[in-house]
């Protein structure tokens, strides 16, 4: 590892097959080498990279002077060479004061995952799946998007000199993201259904050409999206608060996030760095919300919503593949799942922009809905500690934003005119 990292491990190196880690079928247990190229288990479970974390040293003093990026914590992850980076990762956890009065929690702070080198936190995953890749000498990486997930993607494989294909679903994706794309160099085919579709689609083409699938359902981008837990602890403590946050909370499409935040915080748990796991709570908009559902039956399964449908198109998912994970992240962590309307995720978008300066996406404002919604029902308790993972930046889709704002006053150029369009009362 090249970059420096403040974890220590007995062995100076890791590598394929390596004894402290290895690939677990989280349905039916078995064990996979490292070595094993695959997403699935041969049951067709979902697979988990597990460590050994008694071969781990982790030195708070060091971490509390390394500057936050996704391979300080390098040791935690699953890459032996000198990683694929972009400097991802090291993103703002802001305390939003304002935001937190009209929530009713104690303490709320945002984590502004918008500010990755993309705008979004697949960035954290990326470099660790296309840093996989190439380890595996693959020549092709691929995914199914609903637009975040795409634009990470074609970046990381510019700068790997990898070829790209991208699968998305047409008309349904952010305009920023598809730009993205685009300029850095994917090929980019619109499909016309709907991202499970896509996703299904493009899990054949993989199998058939050989190409690296980079979606959620592999395991080691996941690796690298559990960073936003061990980076949270760490900026907390920077605010003197030793321990981690009561609640996390955020947006759930493909439920591979909350999985992958949930197991970086389990990992410090095991290690003895924080004394509790928070509560995992994940939002999904009321039009695509079989994971709200599942957890409000109390059943292992979801029931995949066919037509899924929301302004906030990055969580337009109706047949999440993670769904396990995540079902089994928030149940184990004593969290909860809510539903909220566009409206409502609008709203929150318009509140953390105007009272706390921070621009996001659609989707990521899901969060701040949930915590509203959730605190108003009386489910959170006022006395909690929570995070708002902001998933993506507010410059991601500015058709959402014009859409939904009054447009710019136009006036003639001169003095009388302008004076009389100025709107006053809006501004002493
Ligand atoms: N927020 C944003 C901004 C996203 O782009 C996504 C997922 C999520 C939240 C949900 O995360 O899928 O891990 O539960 N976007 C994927 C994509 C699906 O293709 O960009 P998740």
């Amino acid at each position: 590892m090249q970059l420096q990292s403040s974890l220590s491990r007995d062995s100076e190196s890791l590598s394929e097959g390596d004894e402290h880690m290895h690939l677990e079928c989280i349905s039916c247990g078995k064990k996979h080498d490292l070595a094993t190229v695959m997403n699935t288990c041969s049951c067709d479970g979902l697979l988990e990279i597990k460590y050994d974390l008694s071969e781990i040293h982790f030195k708070l003093e060091e971490r509390a002077t390394v500057a936050p990026h996704v391979w300080k914590y390098g040791d935690l992850l699953p890459i032996s060479g000198v990683p694929i980076s972009l400097m991802e990762g090291g993103t703002p956890l802001y305390r939003c004061k304002r935001l937190e009065e009209q929530c009713g929690v104690k303490e709320l702070y945002v984590k502004h995952e918008g500010m990755n080198p993309t705008g979004s936190f697949k960035d954290r995953g990326m470099t660790v799946g296309v840093s996989r890749a190439v380890e595996l000498g693959i020549k092709t990486v691929a995914c199914a998007s609903t637009g975040n997930t795409s634009a990470s993607m074609a970046i990381y494989a510019a700068k790997a000199g990898l070829a790209a294909l991208v699968l998305l679903p047409s008309g349904h994706v952010a305009l920023g993201k598809v730009a993205q794309a685009l300029m850095h160099g994917a090929q980019v085919l619109a499909v016309k259904g709907n991202f499970d579709d896509a996703l299904a689609l493009i899990q054949k083409v993989c199998s058939e050409q050989g190409f690296y699938l980079l979606n959620s359902v592999n395991p080691y981008r996941l690796e690298g999206q559990k960073t936003i837990a061990f980076e949270t602890v760490d900026q907390l403590n920077a605010y003197g608060k030793e321990k981690a946050p009561d609640r996390v909370i955020l947006p759930v499409g493909n439920a591979g996030n909350i999985s992958a935040i949930y197991k970086g915080y389990k990992e410090f748990y095991e290690l003895g760095l924080i004394e509790r796991i928070p509560m995992m709570t994940g939002i999904q908009a009321s039009g695509s919300a079989p994971i709200v559902h599942a957890f409000e039956r109390g059943t292992a399964e979801i029931e995949p919503v066919t037509e899924p449908e929301t302004i906030a198109t990055a969580i337009r998912i109706g047949n999440p593949i993670n769904a396990p994970k995540a079902l089994e992240a928030i149940r184990k962590s004593n969290g909860l799942a809510e539903r909220v309307t566009d409206e409502e995720i609008l709203q929150a978008q318009k509140d953390l922009a105007r009272l706390e300066g921070i621009g996001v996406e659609p989707a990521s404002a899901a969060s701040v809905a949930g915590l509203r919604k959730l605190s108003a029902k009386g489910a959170i308790d006022g006395d909690e500690t929570v995070v708002c993972v902001a998933t993506g930046h507010l410059l991601k889709d500015p058709e959402t934003v014009i859409r939904s704002s009054r447009p710019p006053i136009e006036v003639p150029a001169d003095f009388k005119s302008l004076c009389e369009a100025i709107l006053l009362r809006e501004l002493h």
